[in-house]
């Protein structure tokens, strides 16, 4: 166990799929409330900590928007991703990209202006400190209608040059990807990547959407994919990457247990898959003990970790240059461990 967790730790790797929102930990979120006079229903961290039992994303979410209102400065931003790099700095992460929801904050008054400048100041901070690469990807949230995503995508027009993508999240049954067609056809002609979350609690129907319809460059979750042989085939057959969060998906009773969790036959079966935190804050683990987690549960190979390490980089939005340098990087640890 602690040379498998020692191996993992020294694994170079790169998180594709974090919500830097969902790195909030209870200890802040109290201190940033103190600091912007906002009240919170909770009394103490343990308080919130219990709040953190869910049954589904919905449960989840209600609690993850209550939490994000304590951030209200570039400040606020900056020491939320900060404190996340700082975090997976141990973990041996090397790269991420990183999901915010701008709707969040700018429906209750945050300018869009706040959130991007303070989380561009802490990925640039983080990688002077830690040496951690990051690229920012904007998410417009499901739940909400398409007017309000090209108003966010309209917000985010002084930024694109520092804003590589944008990302669809929060609340997936009843909101297909067919629903946010016009404004992904309208950020990849700004040149932007595309990215959704897709087949987390929604059926293959919207991993096929996001795919045909969308065009995205990667999937976000996907578990549902392995309902559909057909699906399964031509994610295969693309190389399409799968950013799985295995603690997510248990702490939303995605899976029952860890030990059924998909990730194993999922790499079996030729998928793409990565290893992910998602919202670390609330699932109970960072990019270290998602890949301990389930490495441990579903047995993984070294075979096995050191393909999810070379994913996690052949998946991401890096330059040909980079990857390869971060590739070269896994394979000269492995060649020395
Ligand atoms: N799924 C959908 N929306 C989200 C999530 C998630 O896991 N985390 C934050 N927003
Ligand atoms: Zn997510």
């Amino acid at each position: 166990m602690t040379d498998l967790s020692a191996f993992i730790r020294g694994l170079p790797k790169a998180e594709l799929h974090l919500h830097i929102e969902g790195s909030l930990e209870p200890e802040l979120m109290f201190e940033l409330a103190r600091r912007n006079r906002v009240a919170l229903p909770f009394k103490t961290v343990e308080e919130v900590r219990t709040a953190y039992a869910f049954s589904n994303l919905q449960d989840f979410l209600d609690i993850y928007y209550q939490g994000a209102q304590v951030l209200l400065t570039e400040e606020d931003f900056q020491d939320l991703a900060m404190a996340y790099f700082r975090r997976v700095a141990a973990d041996g992460c090397r790269h991420v990209e990183l999901f915010f929801d701008p709707q969040t904050h700018t429906d209750r008054g945050v300018p869009f202006q706040v959130a991007v400048d303070g989380l561009l100041a802490g990925m640039k901070a983080a990688e002077g400190a830690f040496g951690i690469t990051s690229k920012l990807i904007l998410c417009y949230l499901r739940h909400l209608d398409e007017d309000a995503a090209f108003a966010t995508l309209k917000a985010a027009e002084p930024w694109l040059d520092r804003i590589t993508g944008v990302g669809l999240d929060s609340s997936e049954v009843g909101h297909p990807p067919s629903k946010f067609a016009r404004v992904f056809k309208a950020s990849r002609e700004r040149g932007l990547k595309l990215v959704a979350h897709a087949g987390e609690e929604g059926p293959p129907e919207y991993v096929w959407e996001a795919l045909d319809i969308l065009g995205v460059d990667r999937i976000d979750h996907g578990n549902r994919s392995l309902e559909d042989a057909r699906l399964v085939e031509r994610l295969a057959r693309e190389g399409m990457t799968l950013t799985v969060c295995p603690l997510s998906n248990l702490k939303l009773c995605v899976v029952d247990d860890l030990k059924v969790h998909p990730l194993k036959r999922m790499l079996g079966l030729g998928l793409h898959a990565t290893v992910n935190s998602d919202d670390p804050a609330y699932f109970g683990g960072y990019l270290g003990e998602n890949w301990t987690a389930s490495a441990t549960a579903v047995g993984l190979t070294r075979d096995e970790l050191v393909t999810l390490a070379r994913n996690s980089f052949e998946g991401s939005f890096l330059g040909e240059a980079e990857k390869a340098q971060y590739l070269a990087a896994v394979d000269a640890y492995v060649a020395a461990n």
